[in-house]
């Protein structure tokens, strides 16, 4: 199940240059370039005359010519040469698609592209806030993108698959929790008060005792995850929103389809606190990643059974109110979708 009329994540900025980048979204196979200006363009990956991928052809100034028979695409994606003859044959063209460079990553439009507005691709400002010390970074995933997205809306998890990092036993046994809902949105909001702090908050934020500590996960589909998480010293006042003292700390997921067994997971993590000191953003930034290959781990191994078996059906428990709640959004927003394509094919 894939959602198309979203902007997706289709790579870090620095990855898109004169050389042709090729990567597979939503099952489609796309080639990146820039132009010489700078200017980034995707194409469908597949030259229109004996469907040779075109990232194994080469940029002739703004144009890539396929490594086959040498058609060269403009960066309409229209065929402007073809090698021994005048004529252009009707229809020798590859299909484009709209992209928008913004939070240090390549947006792509993967839908209709007259309904391709930039101004809602989702805030990961973050990433490009003096305000912040961020780096971000990206996994190649063997599992569905939604078990990633369940993986990050659960974070009882952390007590088990974490356990050495960035979670201990007070996150499963005595968090309070809250879930919001809006039509497509979830919060879940998650309290741990006057509690030890894990390891990676022991480290970072110098704590000499209990803390308050937050999670707050906040879902957008089709599948952005924004996590705030912090602590301050316990009965300081973080529940009642005064931040003093502490630590907070944004964890940036971007799941990008790629097939329906495998993702590209773009990621990141910011940091309020220390901002400028570099080495710093990437002690927490290893530890972090550390924890994702954890994670990682988890999903493969669950998509592997999830291609052998398909039942009996899974059980649920009461730590999936948010990922239950994310997945009804998820397939309500797939449904309107089917439906809206129908009555555009009509
Ligand atoms: S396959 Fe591309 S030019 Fe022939
Ligand atoms: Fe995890």
């Amino acid at each position: 199940m894939f959602l198309r009329n979203y902007w997706y994540v289709a790579a870090a900025d620095t990855e898109i240059g004169r050389t042709p980048l090729a990567r597979t979204i939503l099952g489609e196979p796309i080639v990146f370039f820039r132009t010489e200006a700078g200017e980034p363009i995707a194409f469908e990956d597949r030259c229109a005359h004996r469907h040779l991928p075109l990232s194994m052809g080469k940029l002739c100034g703004d144009e890539l010519q396929c490594h086959y028979h040498g058609l060269r695409f403009g960066t309409d994606g229209r065929c402007t040469r073809v090698p021994g003859q005048e004529h252009i044959p009707q229809g020798a063209r590859v299909r484009t698609y709209p992209v928008v460079e913004r939070y240090r990553w390549l947006w792509i439009w993967m839908g209709d592209p007259a309904l391709a507005d930039p101004d809602k691709i989702t805030d990961f400002h973050w990433f490009d806030d003096p305000d912040w010390g961020a780096k971000s970074s990206y996994l190649h995933v063997e599992a569905n993108w939604q078990l990633v997205v369940d993986n990050l809306l659960d974070l009882t998890h952390l007590a088990f698959v974490h356990g050495t990092t960035i979670g201990n036993m007070a996150l499963a046994e005595h968090a309070k929790v809250n879930v919001t809902r809006a039509p497509n949105n979830v919060v879940m909001t998650r309290w741990i008060i006057d509690q030890d702090p894990p390891p990676t908050f022991a480290k970072v934020g110098k704590f000499a005792g209990h803390v308050d500590r937050w999670q707050i996960i906040d879902f957008v589909p089709p599948a952005f995850l924004r996590l705030d998480v912090g602590a301050t010293p316990t009965g300081t006042g973080a529940p009642e929103g005064e931040r003093v003292g502490g630590i907070g700390m944004r964890n940036l997921n971007a799941i990008t389809p790629e097939t329906e067994t495998t993702s590209h997971y773009f990621w990141g993590q910011a940091h309020d606190f220390d901002v400028k000191n570099a080495e710093l953003t990437n002690r927490i930034f290893e530890q972090i990643r550390t924890a994702f290959l954890e994670d990682v781990a988890v999903f493969s191994a669950q998509q592997r059974n999830l291609n052998i078996f398909s039942d009996p059906p899974q059980v649920d428990i009461a730590a999936d109110t948010g990922v239950l709640a994310a997945r009804r959004i998820l397939s309500r927003l797939y449904d309107e979708e089917q439906a809206g394509s129908r009555v555009a094919a009509e």
